[in-house]
C-alpha cells in the first residue's frame, strides 16, 4: 500500500531573485495556480494523500497555502469570486499536510532523509515541484510510477532523452529494456560528464521509493558536489536489482529555470486556461 508523498521544498531558487528573495520558488505561479499545488494535485490523482514537506527557512507560504483562510473565505463567501478558491479547496479536503524542516542543506537523498519522520518505514512517492509535468492523456507522471511500483513492488524512476550535452544538469541512469519503456536498471551516476554518461536517459522529479531507502540513505556518503544524492542511493537498490526506470509518456517543463517557466506558463495558457473563469482547468 502506497499513500504518501514527499516534497522537499527546501531549496532557494536563485535563478528567479528577486522574485524569491521572500516567496518560496515553489509558490512561483504557472498562470494562477502555484507549481506546489500541481505536484500536490498530480499527487493525489496518484492516490497518494498524505503529503509531507521537508521545507526551510523562508518556505512558510507553502504551510499556508494548504490550510484554510478563514479571513479570505469570509470576504468572499458568497461572491462570484469563490470559484477562485475552488482547486485549493477540493486539494485541502482530500488530503493532509505534514511539514518537517531540512535545517542544512546537504543535497536531495539528506532532504529525503529529513522527511524519514513524515513517511515512516512505508513506500513513497517523491515529488521536486519545480519539474513540472503534464501527463499523458489526463494520466499524471507520478499515477504512471505508482502502477509500475504496484505491479513490481519496486523503486522507480521516471525518465527522459536529453540532449547529449544536456546529461551533466540529470542523474542518468543505464538499463535493460524489460518492457516497452521500461527500464531494469543497472547503473546510475548523478550529473556526469558528457563522455562519462553511460547513457542520455536522464533521472526526472518524480520517484516511488522502497522504504529501505532510508536505512542506505542514512550511509550514503557525500558524492556530486558533496552533497548526499538520492542518485547514489538508488544505485545501491539498483545493484540488487530493485530499481526501475519508466520512460514517462507525457511532458516535462524545467521550472528551475527562466526558459522552461515561460515554456510551462505559455503551454498552459494555450491548453488549459479558460477565460470565461479566469481559471485553469486540471492538467
Ligand atoms: C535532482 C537530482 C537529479 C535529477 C534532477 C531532476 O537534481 O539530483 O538526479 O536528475 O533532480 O530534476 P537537481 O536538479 O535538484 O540539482
Amino acid at each position: 500500500m502506497i499513500r504518501k508523498c514527499l516534497f522537499p521544498v527546501a531549496g532557494y531558487g536563485t535563478r528567479f531573485l528577486p522574485a524569491t528573495k521572500s516567496m518560496p520558488k515553489e509558490m512561483l505561479p504557472i498562470v494562477n495556480r502555484p507549481l506546489v499545488q500541481y505536484g500536490v494535485e498530480e499527487a493525489m490523482d496518484a492516490g497518494l494523500h498524505e503529503i509531507g514537506f521537508v521545507t526551510g527557512r523562508g518556505k512558510r507560504a507553502i504551510e499556508d497555502h494548504f490550510d484554510t483562510n478563514y479571513e479570505l473565505e469570509h470576504q468572499i463567501s458568497g461572491t462570484s469570486k469563490e470559484e477562485y478558491l475552488q482547486s485549493i479547496r477540493h486539494v485541502i479536503e482530500n488530503g493532509s499536510f505534514s511539514f518537517t524542516r531540512q535545517r542544512e542543506m546537504k543535497g536531495l537523498g539528506h532532504a529525503i532523509l529529513t522527511g524519514e519522520r513524515l513517511i515512516g518505514y512505508e513506500p513513497c512517492g517523491v515529488i521536486l515541484a519545480d519539474d513540472f509535468c503534464i501527463g499523458e492523456g489526463g494520466k499524471g507522471v507520478m499515477a504512471q510510477l505508482v502502477e509500475i511500483y504496484r505491479r513490481t513492488g519496486k523503486s522507480v524512476v521516471a525518465i527522459e532523452e536529453v540532449p547529449d550535452e544536456d546529461v551533466s544538469k540529470f542523474g542518468v541512469i543505464a538499463g535493460e529494456e524489460i518492457e516497452p519503456g521500461l527500464y531494469q536498471v543497472n547503473d546510475m551516476v548523478e550529473k556526469p560528464a558528457k563522455e562519462d554518461a553511460p547513457s542520455n536517459m536522464a533521472i526526472i522529479g518524480r520517484y516511488v521509493l522502497t522504504p529501505d531507502i532510508f536505512n542506505i540513505l542514512r550511509y550514503t556518503k557525500p558524492g556530486k558536489g558533496g552533497e548526499i544524492q538520492i542518485t547514489d542511493a538508488l544505485l545501491e537498490q539498483a545493484r540488487r536489482g530493485d530499481v526501475l526506470a519508466y520512460k514517462f509518456k507525457g511532458k516535462r517543463f524545467d521550472c528551475g529555470s527562466v526558459d522552461g517557466y515561460v515554456q510551462a506558463t505559455n503551454y498552459v495558457y494555450e491548453n488549459f486556461y479558460c477565460k470565461d473563469n479566469d481559471q485553469v482547468t486540471h492538467v
